[in-house]
């Protein structure tokens, strides 16, 4: 076809016209990243003094209770509508309490922002252990075996305790079987029917969550995850477990990291008829973050090219710590 088009005519298709200047290329741009399909992170600890930036993340912080809450307060200033809250709590145990705890540092940062900033921002919880753990893990360990229904009761309470709080939407991430179906059976015996669940559908065993676990003190302090976590050689698992949230009762479904799963995000979006959601991980920012102090490339346009590829992918929305930075140049400025 191309062949007969040109020898036919010669040399009259010519791609470069439309990219010839600035003005052009944008009329004919084919995917925009708006500041509406971002969630910012946010990490709360308790006991903090002050914010405190996390080493392996730079420009990224661990805040106090109030610090968090300003911090949300100015993001939202910036545009930023969408927050996904993390707690490090001061006392971790065997069966990680203090993530069900209804005074945990989530719950009560939850209760803070809907008293301090409001109805009209979306805050997104957690739903894990890892973090509250004293062994890491993500469930209730057993002979150091992490017991997937055992642990469904556990993100079950989790969830319920954030909707007592005042979240929008839950987000297991804890990869356990039915851990959905768990949760929105427990939220909807609670009387929270239009709390939503994004589950992390698609989560891979990633060596890209390293700067997280620093971040959130939520490393295995034994073995890793890839008992529960998926392996990062599949493809059609992946769209089994999206499938299968997706009938246990997941609002979103997402796919974890995104850029070595742009395919994952791709195929989900052909396949399915549900918001997706795709989580630019850590490890994913903090690349950017190094080589743009090292000089080696432009930041603005590294993450403006990182987190459109991502919405190109076909996710309808990006969890990032990009988000902040990436706001104040689409307001402030243009997109490269
Ligand atoms: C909790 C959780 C993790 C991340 C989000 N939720 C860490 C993990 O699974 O080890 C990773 C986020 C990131 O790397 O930015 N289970």
């Amino acid at each position: 076809m191309l062949e007969v088009s040109a020898s036919k005519h010669g040399r009259i298709i010519r791609y470069r016209r439309l990219r010839r200047k600035a003005a052009l290329r944008e009329l004919v741009k084919e995917t925009t990243v708006d500041v509406g399909s971002l969630v910012y992170p946010i990490f709360v600890k308790e006991g903090l003094e002050r914010p405190e930036e996390i080493q392996a993340m730079p420009g990224i912080f661990r805040y106090p209770l109030e610090g968090a809450v300003e911090e949300i307060a100015s993001a939202k200033a910036e545009g930023i509508k969408a927050f996904l809250l993390f707690g490090i709590p001061a006392r971790k145990d065997e069966l990680g309490s203090e993530a069900y705890n209804r005074n945990g540092i989530v719950q009560r940062l939850i209760r803070r922002v809907r008293e301090n900033i409001g109805d009209d921002i979306v805050l997104i919880t957690d739903v894990c252990l890892c973090q509250y753990t004293s062994h890491g893990h993500c469930g209730v360990v057993k002979n150091g075996y992490v017991r997937n229904d055992e642990t469904l009761e556990l993100l079950a309470a989790v969830a319920v305790s954030h909707a007592e709080a005042g979240a929008d939407i839950v987000a297991p991430s804890a990869m356990m079987d039915h851990q959905v179906a768990a949760i929105r059976e427990a939220l909807d015996r609670e009387g929270f029917t239009d709390i939503a669940i994004m589950g992390y559908s698609a989560k891979y065993a990633s060596a890209f969550y390293a700067p997280f676990r620093e971040a959130a003190d939520s490393a295995p302090r034994f073995g890793d995850r890839r008992s529960y976590q998926m392996d990062w050689r599949n493809s059609r698992e992946a769209m089994r477990e999206i499938e299968r949230d997706i009938e246990e009762g997941a609002d979103i479904v997402m796919v974890k990291p995104a850029l070595a799963y742009l395919d994952i995000i791709s195929r989900a979006k052909q396949l399915f008829n549900h918001p997706i959601a795709a989580y630019n991980v850590s490890g994913e920012y903090s690349l950017i973050k190094y080589a743009s102090q090292k000089g080696l490339l432009n930041k603005k346009q590294a993450i403006c090219e990182v987190l459109t590829s991502i919405k190109r992918a076909g996710a309808d929305i990006i969890i990032t710590y990009h988000a902040r930075e990436f706001a104040k140049w689409v307001k402030y400025s243009d997109v490269p």
